[in-house]
């Protein structure tokens, strides 16, 4: 799906591009009307020595008259129509699903909050939500101001440290669909996508109770290998992986990382070679990332990107 605000897959993003076009309309059709005004009176303008038109004839003040109460009216129709877009836009059912997201520099954290504490699900850059469901996301920030926008779902919304915002989406559709951070952040600023499938509510329900699943066990020498690696380096000191004794919360939670469309906030696809390039030199992808680099033998490299390729 393109990243595209007229592109709209849900309810508000449809409500924004409904506002779009009628202001964009109305201010597409007085700039006309002006243009073709002004055209009109170079062609009819009287010779340059003719006696000076009188402005304040019967017809001129009706012209004038008509053209500022026009104005006022289309004015007060633009406040009206955004008054009732915006309460269209906050008018969020008290049952939506909430979810949890925190911006970090530069990467989001996501979470499925539940009433139990082990069915609450920690994932990284990807947000799943059911079709036809409201969602509410609380926002927050742990580091500077970012802003959340899934363009086709619905407009930016700020996070704030140390304040909680809200915004909410429905996706009307299933698919995939693109956000970005929207706000100045920092260096990898640009760096700071999010990827957001809307499924229907049995796929999600499923996908949630995978989340919620303690990490896959490595099936074979290479990925226990992998296990033993993740586990004995300095990856555990920042990256929780469920199931494990890793459960640091500096980085994205890895306990299901192979099943995200991409990784570092969307700035490499997902495979076990731009895993490995990414433990490898995270500053040569992404220059001021918070990920250091780690030094490791290339079977032990081999062997750790296998098993986080194997973390469905
Ligand atoms: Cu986060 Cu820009």
């Amino acid at each position: 799906m393109n990243h595209s605000a007229l592109e709209t897959g849900g309810p508000f993003a449809h409500e924004i591009a409904r506002l779009f076009w009628i202001f964009a309309g109305i201010a597409t059709a007085v700039y006309l009307i002006v243009i073709a005004v002004l055209v009109f009176s170079l062609w009819r303008r009287r010779p340059a020595n003719a006696a000076p038109a009188d402005v304040a004839s019967p017809m001129a003040l009706r012209v004038i008259g008509g053209s500022l109460a026009l104005t006022g009216i289309i004015l007060v129709g633009w406040a009206l129509a955004d008054f009732f877009g915006n309460r269209a836009l906050t008018n969020v059912p008290p049952e939506a699903l909430r979810i949890r997201v925190t911006a970090h520099q530069w990467w989001w954290e996501v979470e499925y909050l539940d009433a139990i504490a082990q069915d609450r699900v920690t994932t990284a850059n990807h947000l799943v939500i059911p079709t036809g469901k409201s969602v509410l996301l609380e926002l927050r920030s742990r580091d500077v101001i970012h802003s959340f926008w899934v363009p086709s779902l619905n407009g930016k919304k700020d996070l704030l440290p140390g304040y909680t915002t809200q915004l909410a989406l429905i996706a009307a559709r299933a698919g995939q669909y693109r956000g970005e951070c929207a706000e100045f952040c920092g260096y990898q600023h640009a760096h700071m996508s999010i990827d957001l499938t809307a499924a229907t509510p049995g796929e999600f329900e499923r996908w949630l109770q995978g989340q919620r699943a303690s990490a896959a066990e490595p099936t074979d020498d290479l990925q226990r290998r992998g296990r033993d690696v993740f586990l004995g380096s300095t990856c555990r000191a920042c990256h929780a992986i469920q199931g494990t004794i890793a459960a640091a919360r500096l980085g994205p939670n890895l306990t299901h990382v192979a099943s995200r469309p991409r990784i570092a906030a969307g700035a490499i696809p997902n495979d076990v070679g731009h895993m490995a390039a990414w433990i490898t030199d995270p500053q040569s992808i992404k220059p001021g990332t918070k990920m250091p680099a780690t030094k490791l033998s290339g079977q032990d490299l081999l062997a750790l990107a296998n098993y986080l390729g194997s973390l469905k």
